[in-house]
């Protein structure tokens, strides 16, 4: 008997430009557009096999190894229901394919990293589970048309179909058709931007991106401005530095955004602390990098990130590594660079909060 099994990856996506806020919690519609760089394979990533078989008695879930729980309406029923629905197009189109869209399907997931420690372990759970059943399915899907599906499960998810640099276009329609992921640039026009992942720590964050979202946007003044006043002018800039490779330009918005960010945590009504002490320490750390290239005449070096949780990333072109790493480890003394190979996204454990 034929066996119906796929497995895919999905790395990591960091945003430079947030994402953060709902304006419509069950098809996740952000309240802004976003934009991040999607790492490479060979680090952060998820891993999913799926299998569809009529002798399965239910859709099932193993996530790294634990058995969860497919809740009937919730995001990954939501995303198992849509795969499904594509393949039985496929299906009624043409009436010799296998109705693969009849079998309960089994989907086992591993992440290669630690799980919702504010690393984007969602967002790579989701797109590979996305992209997985694409593949059971055979589905003639682009990337673009799959993340309308993947953002149903973790909205930063939609990024993650892509490599390279991607925008989350948060479109007008009411039922979502226009709000997904496109490409801004491949990671080959701009292959020197490395990722340095500081792992600050690897607890499981206090508060989820979902319900510190919908505080925000029930009680942040802030984010009301950010959404009509920032996010429309800093995500043409940044596509535009993108397409220019001009660090220096890329280097500040995505600063500043990560800081709004943050400022919108705080904004929010009771506030919500993302980073910690050592998260600070390493943004004062880049900052005077930063200040000394530039008062001797050189350009912005560096740029640092932090999502929803105290773990940095810090953006820079691969030759300035050999500069920071070695500054990391300086001032962090605990820090054991537990990566030796910083090939294009090398990441250091920076705990010792
Ligand atoms: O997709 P979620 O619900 O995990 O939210 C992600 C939110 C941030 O990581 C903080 C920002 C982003 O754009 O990825």
């Amino acid at each position: 008997m034929a066996v119906y099994q796929a497995t895919t990856s999905a790395p990591v996506n960091i945003a430079c430009i947030k994402y953060w806020g709902k304006r419509d919690t069950k098809l996740i519609l952000p309240t802004n557009s976003s934009l991040s760089v999607t790492l490479d394979q060979d680090h952060l990533r998820s891993t999913t096999t799926s299998r569809a078989d009529p002798s399965f008695s239910k859709d099932r879930l193993w996530l790294n190894g634990k058995e969860e729980e497919i809740k009937e309406g919730g995001r990954t029923a939501t995303c198992i229901k849509e795969m499904k629905s594509l393949r039985k197009q496929v299906e009624d189109a043409n009436p010799n394919e296998p109705k693969l869209s009849t079998y309960p399907v089994h989907i086992c997931s591993r992440n290669n990293f630690p799980t919702a420690a504010g690393l984007a372990s969602s967002a790579a759970g989701f797109a590979a589970l996305v992209s997985s059943l694409a593949a059971l399915y055979a589905l003639p899907a682009s990337p673009s048309q799959l993340s309308l599906i993947s953002r149903q499960g973790s909205g930063s998810a939609c990024r993650s179909l892509f490599g390279g640099f991607v925008a989350w276009e948060m479109g007008t329609a009411a039922d979502g058709s226009d709000s997904y992921a496109v490409e801004v640039a491949p990671q080959s026009h701009w292959p020197e931007i490395h990722a340095l992942i500081c792992v600050v720590s690897d607890d499981k964050k206090g508060t989820s991106s979902t319900a510190g979202m919908q505080r925000t946007v029930e009680t942040s003044p802030l984010l009301q401005h950010r959404i009509k006043h920032v996010v429309p002018e800093r995500m043409k800039a940044i596509k535009e530095a993108i397409l220019a490779k001009d660090f220096d330009t890329f280097a500040k918005i995505t600063m500043q955004d990560s800081n709004q960010f943050h400022a919108v945590a705080l904004d929010t009504d009771p506030p919500i602390f993302y980073m910690n002490d050592v998260s600070r320490a390493i943004i004062a750390l880049i900052v005077e990098y930063n200040r000394l290239s530039v008062e001797n005449g050189g350009k912005v070096k560096a740029a640092y990130t932090y999502d929803a949780g105290p773990n940095a990333v810090i953006y820079t072109p691969k030759e300035n590594l050999k500069e920071i790493i070695p500054l990391i480890l300086k001032y962090f003394p605990q820090a054991e660079k537990y990566n030796d190979h910083l090939g294009l996204f090398g990441t250091a454990s920076v705990d010792g909060a």
